[in-house]
């Protein structure tokens, strides 16, 4: 089906909102996560947002996130008292809630212990924060805590170790909670956020994708005017709905350039060519550079020199491409919320380098073109909502992420076309298996490892000596942290049977049982 134009159109930005600020919570995200999960919009700022950026996003409510620091040590995240002027309703969450004390007049100090876990609160006065909640088990982590509370204030609830739990300036619609109501430990922390964004800031729930598609689709016209966007298609989600989404905004002006390495998953480069071609009313160019990919990594196996060799060679091609398109000014790109919060973060570019390169369309910054990204405010799970939305097959919107070197990373040690085509044999049932047995959207992310080790076996009655591969399957969130998927047992052991009786060089499977950490979840 060709997608409909737009018809009816959202004038503006959402009705309602929240303002979250960091404090630098590793948990922050969950905030938002909670937030949106209402229909209510919001978004994260660093602690160093001023004033009157505040009174410009213009929030119904504002929520200060947990944190790191200590609120009395010198050159801790702080924010001015004027935010308490501002006649908009606050919540303070752990550091959020010690910064509010610190500021209006309590006291903050540390701890004796560090109090990490499970803990439960007792209500002790009404307050429209706690409004209908049923489950008093809370999550706490800190190592400060309030030793008294500001002027105005009282306590709502406490737990056994804790005085200040909960504390509220009801008539400023201030409160402050010193656990955790984002984690699912909370269990009617969702309550308790949903007590606060709905009920005490007053937000409308009228989020949807329907009405962000239609938004976004007024904002790219108005941002590209008569020029052309291109854009790097790799078949996965995030690119896939960049894609739709520009040409449902200005239809031909978008051209989408797929440059296939040949380091693909068994036939995805044809099925990604069919979707976009046959679907959708998009300009395609299907680039085949599998040749000078796979020529260029002969030999090589250290796994950051193939990622540095396959995103060399991407940029080159890319260009050639890109230059052919007349009047290209902007580039579009897939870049997600977190990639967004990730860059607030105080301490972002001081972690190690585990693996470079971990998005192979990141396009150099000497590229001339400006960047159109529309989907810097989504999470990934919004992302394949906004794909349905957008008519995307679910074949697409709710395929397992894939790394931008591809197969490249997946073969240990040097590649051959014959390792390539092993491999996607493999892979190939591997997930077919999967899918019949309707686990598919379970996993986070499923796939074979060829290994460059070769083991005896007995085929019939002859000795085989061939190569070992290894299955991975896990579940995540976001790819930072991941667990390990348990099959049933018997369900491996099919898999297992059916690789090796039909992809001729494979003789023992094995299935990797490793967590993320210690693990990451590429072999290489
Ligand atoms: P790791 O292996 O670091 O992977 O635990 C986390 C997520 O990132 C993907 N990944 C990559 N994606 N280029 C990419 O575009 C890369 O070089 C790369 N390495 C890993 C991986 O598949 C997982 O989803």
């Amino acid at each position: 089906m060709k997608p409909q134009k737009t018809q009816e159109v959202a004038k503006n930005k959402p009705s309602s909102s929240i303002l979250i600020i960091d404090f630098g919570s590793q948990v922050t995200q969950l905030i938002a996560r909670r937030i949106r999960e209402l229909g209510v919009y919001c978004e994260i700022k660093n602690s160093k947002i001023s004033i009157a950026e505040i009174n410009n996003f213009n929030p119904n409510g504002i929520i200060f996130s947990g944190g790191p620091c200590s609120v009395y040590e010198e050159n801790s995240p702080t924010i001015s008292k004027e935010i308490f002027d501002l006649k908009i309703p606050i919540l303070g969450i752990c550091y959020g809630q010690q910064i509010i004390c610190h500021l209006l007049g309590g006291e903050v100090g540390k701890a004796n212990e560090r109090e990490y876990g499970k803990a439960e609160i007792k209500i002790v006065k009404d307050s429209p924060l706690l409004k209908n909640i049923k489950n008093y088990q809370v999550w706490m982590s800190h190592g400060d805590k309030v030793n008294k509370i500001p002027l105005g204030f009282e306590v709502v609830a406490k737990t056994d170790n804790a005085p200040f739990a909960v504390i509220a300036n009801q008539e400023k619609k201030i409160y402050a909670v010193q656990f955790h109501p984002e984690v699912v430990h909370s269990i009617d922390g969702a309550k308790i956020i949903k007590n606060f964004v709905v009920d005490i800031a007053k937000s409308k729930q009228e989020w949807t994708m329907k009405n962000f598609k239609e938004e976004q689709i007024l904002a790219i016209r108005e941002k590209v005017g008569e020029n052309q966007v291109i854009c790097g298609l790799s078949g996965g989600v995030d690119s896939s709905v960049v894609s739709v989404l520009i040409s449902n905004a200005i239809n031909r002006q978008l051209t989408c350039i797929f440059v296939d390495h040949g380091l693909l998953r068994k036939n995805e480069g044809t099925e990604v060519k069919k979707i976009f071609t046959e679907n959708f009313d998009i300009n395609f160019i299907y680039v085949d550079a599998s040749e000078l990919f796979i020529g260029r990594l002969k030999n090589i196996s250290d796994p950051e020199k193939k990622r540095k060799i396959i995103g060399k060679t991407f940029i080159e091609v890319f260009n050639q491409e890109a230059l052919k398109i007349k009047n290209a000014k902007f580039l579009a790109q897939g870049t997600l919320y977190p990639d967004v919060i990730e860059s607030l973060h105080p301490n972002q570019g001081v972690s190690q380098t585990i693996k470079s390169h971990h998005n192979v369309g990141g396009l150099p910054k000497r590229m001339k073109f400006k960047l159109i990204e529309p989907l810097r405010m989504l999470f990934k799970d919004e992302v394949r909502v906004l794909g349905k939305e957008l008519g995307l097959p679910d074949i697409v919107v709710g395929r397992h992420p894939f790394p931008g070197p591809g197969l490249a990373i997946r073969i240990i040690g040097a590649i051959t076309i014959e390792k390539i085509k092993i491999l996607q044999n493999a892979d190939a049932i591997y997930i077919e298996e999967i899918k019949k047995a309707g686990l598919y959207n379970e996993i986070w992310q499923a796939f074979a490892v060829l290994l460059p080790v070769k083991t005896v076996g007995v085929m019939g009655d002859c000795r085989t000596y061939e190569s070992v591969l290894a299955l991975r399957a896990v579940t995540s969130v976001d790819g930072m942290t991941a667990d390990i998927y348990h099959f049933d047992s018997h369900l491996l052991a099919k898999i297992s049977n059916r690789i090796i009786n039909e992809v001729r060089g494979i003789n023992r499977v094995v299935y990797d049982y490793t967590s993320k950490p210690p693990g990451t979840i590429e072999w290489e």
